[in-house]
């Protein structure tokens, strides 16, 4: 897949933007703050229906502005897809997505049209944090694969909350309402993330090699959670949440279920957590995104977008070399501070940012 325009508008620090990268790597490089990483943060809104590090919507309109809109249009090998979002300042106006110039009725509709794999220094996070960032990875795979995952996901949460808020009152008549709505979207929740983590775990072990270039160090993935080994989804879930209903009361919350999945991290056998180097951390947050793009590139029959913010500052000139070597085919967008990061690889096209405003440079 190949963008052939991004265009913003009141988007972060730049109030009009359009962009045409040409095919293969466009490198951004400026100052921290100047914008790099809010122009890939824009790929992102449109392939995802929101930011990769945001926590709302409004944070990324510019500030003074009362609606922020994001238009990206790709070619694929079907043709154009063309995917906008547009965010409101005012709390009350919701988020509205355009698909090929039409307004989209639920934002899983922008799913699929333009797809991306973002790397970002975060990613050591979802490695070395708690089982969050982990659920985000395989979830965000998962809805890019099928909106219908993502419609899944919504119901599933949506139960929870009214089963939560249901445990902390005096009233339980309708707990076997959510009890039946968490078992059927746990069925699609569980068995995609079970197939996802055995596609990707071949993959990460490919990519980590690679990297790292140390043939000894295998990286495995293994998907966990009280569901994982299951046969019977729906029977299992009703189980467990009946045998943890007294817990679940006292502690007025739900303790049962695939919101509480992990997807468990080896190197060599050992949990990676508490094994893992730096340098092996950072090669096996590149080894998940990579793998991710992989599996896209499968299921879409084409490759996904590729972005890249300061990856490179982080890895040793050799580890940076094999990066650059294998993503230099596809559509990517890769910041960075210093040029020199690029160890001599020639991209497509260089760009200085400076403070919202962009200059290519020969
Ligand atoms: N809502 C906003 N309105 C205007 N400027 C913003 C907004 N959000 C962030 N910025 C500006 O964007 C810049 C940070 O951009 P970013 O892409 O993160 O920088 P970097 O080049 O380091 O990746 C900062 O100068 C910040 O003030
Ligand atoms: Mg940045």
């Amino acid at each position: 897949m190949k963008i052939k325009t991004l265009r913003l508008r009141s988007f972060r620090n730049y109030p009009q933007l359009l962009l045409h990268p040409p095919a293969g790597v466009t490198v951004l490089f400026g100052e921290n703050g100047s914008g790099k990483t809010n122009l890939l943060e824009a790929v992102h809104l449109c392939c995802l229906g929101k930011s990769h590090r945001a926590g709302s919507d409004r944070e990324m309109i510019r500030n003074g502005a009362d609606s922020a809109a994001v238009q990206l249009t790709v070619e694929r090998e079907d043709g154009l897809h063309d995917v906008g979002v547009r965010l409101y300042e005012n709390a009350r106006k919701r988020k509205l997505i355009y698909i090929n110039g039409k307004t989209a009725s639920r934002i899983g509709e922008l799913f699929g049209h333009a797809t991306a794999v973002m790397f970002s220094p975060e990613d050591l996070r979802v490695v070395l944090d708690g089982p969050d960032g982990r659920r985000r990875y395989m979830d965000m795979l998962l809805c890019q694969q099928r909106p219908s995952y993502f419609y899944a996901l919504q119901s599933y949460a949506s139960a929870l909350k009214h089963r939560n808020a249901l445990l902390k009152g005096e009233d339980l008549r309708q707990l076997p309402v959510w009890d039946e709505a968490l078992c059927r979207t746990a069925v699609p929740i569980v068995t995609l993330r079970r197939s996802l983590v055995r596609e990707l775990s071949p993959l990460c072990r490919d990519h980590y090699l690679y990297i790292g270039g140390r043939e000894n160090e295998t990286m495995d993935l293994e998907y966990r959670g009280c569901l994982a080994d299951s046969d019977e989804i729906d029977a299992d879930m009703l189980r467990g949440l009946n045998a943890h209903r007294e817990e679940d009361l006292r502690r007025q919350t739900t303790s049962f279920g695939p919101h509480r999945d992990d997807l468990f991290l080896t190197l060599s056998g050992k949990d990676m957590r508490s094994f893992a180097s730096q340098g092996q951390v950072r090669t096996a947050a590149l080894s998940l995104r990579l793998a991710a793009f992989d599996l896209l590139e499968k299921t879409q029959g084409e490759p996904p977008l590729l972005l890249l913010d300061d990856v490179l500052s982080e890895l040793d000139p050799d580890r940076r070399r094999r990066l650059l070597s294998r993503i230099a085919p596809f559509q990517t967008l890769l910041t960075c501070t210093d040029l020199s990061d690029l160890t001599g690889a020639s991209p497509a096209c260089v760009i200085r940012v400076d403070n919202g405003t962009l200059t290519e440079i020969e």
